[in-house]
């Protein structure tokens, strides 16, 4: 049962905001996938990637997205840009949730999170490279969701007006 709203999507595409707006607008709760993990993890996600590794980091956010998704009142998720790397992850949230992916062109993204210290793996190296290198690599495994927006064309409140209606249309059909 599609019983959640998910927003996927590539970092500094806008997910924390516009979930956190959505929640607020329909009432329901909001979890976010990686302050989840910090709570849990009782660091940064930068100091968790230097100590751990991505291995270990992506382990945790399954582990984070299957308790997440368990939970039995509908909730607006939003995750990390790279949840949807994992195969099983993306059968999951197909499966207990509404996919909504937010997109934006790399150059947007760019320039979003020029001055962005939190995300390592945007750390080392030239930042047009590297969201270049992994907006093309990871752009097939968002194809999954139910629909897609593009972020750079609305503002936030276009996006969560048009995601209540059609969350509301999804509701009635289901
Ligand atoms: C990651 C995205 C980050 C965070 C971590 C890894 C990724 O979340 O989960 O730094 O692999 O794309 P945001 O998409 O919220 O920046």
């Amino acid at each position: 049962m599609k019983t959640h709203i998910i927003l996927i999507g590539f970092m500094g595409t806008g997910k924390t905001t516009i979930g956190t707006k959505l929640a607020e607008k329909l009432n329901i709760y909001h979890v976010d996938t990686d302050e989840t993990m910090e709570e849990e993890m009782q660091c940064t996600i930068a100091t968790y990637f230097q100590e751990f590794g991505e291995g270990s980091f992506r382990q945790k956010e399954t582990e984070v997205l299957n308790q997440v998704l368990n939970l039995t009142e509908p909730t607006v998720i939003t995750t990390g840009g790279g949840i949807v790397l994992r195969p099983e992850n993306r059968t999951l949230m197909q499966k207990h949730g509404w996919v909504v992916a937010l997109e934006a062109p790399p150059a947007e993204i760019v320039s979003r999170l020029r001055n962005d210290t939190t995300r390592p793996l945007l750390q080392n190296g030239k930042l047009e490279e590297r969201v270049e290198l992994l907006y093309q690599e990871r752009q097939p495994y968002y194809q999954f969701a139910d629909i897609t927006i593009d972020s750079s064309i609305y503002s936030v409140d276009e996006i969560v007006e048009q995601l209540v209606d059609l969350w509301f249309n999804f509701t009635q059909k289901r």
